[in-house]
């Protein structure tokens, strides 16, 4: 099991969340977030020129899934929240200890994956 992150641009995340659907990846979630991608802005100061590290709004999902799902997962979020402009986001992965369903105590692949309505 991993844990897919993304970051992606608050704009794309409904088109995210429609590529997970077909993708048939249920189970997701997102939160607000403030990142920075590595870039650094000049500014100009009094003092001389400066950097600076601006912040960006972006959204970040959560899907833990098990191991057939990883790469079904991550097209998913690259189909989504991909222009092509620098500033589209990150994608990590990361291995998954245990998951529990708290209603019915299922564990690991059993709980990843939602059941029924
Ligand atoms: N190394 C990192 N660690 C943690 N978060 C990161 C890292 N790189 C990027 N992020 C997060 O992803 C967001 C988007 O990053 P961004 O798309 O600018 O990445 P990038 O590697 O600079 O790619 P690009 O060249 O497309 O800009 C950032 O605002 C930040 O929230
Ligand atoms: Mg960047």
């Amino acid at each position: 099991m991993k844990l897919v992150i993304g970051i992606v641009r608050p704009e794309k995340a409904n088109d995210v969340l429609e590529a997970l659907y077909r993708a048939e990846v249920r189970g997701v979630s997102l939160s607000r977030v403030q990142g920075h991608g590595g870039e650094l802005d000049q500014v100009e100061t009094y003092r001389g020129t400066t950097v600076k590290m601006g912040l960006a709004d972006k959204v970040r999902f959560e899907i833990a899934v098990s191991d057939p799902f990883v790469e079904p997962t991550i097209q998913a979020l690259r189909e989504g929240a991909q222009t092509g402009e620098v500033g589209d986001g990150k994608i990590f992965v990361v291995s998954l200890e245990q998951v529990v369903r708290i209603r019915t105590g299922e564990t690991d692949n059993a709980a990843v994956t939602p059941v029924g309505p």
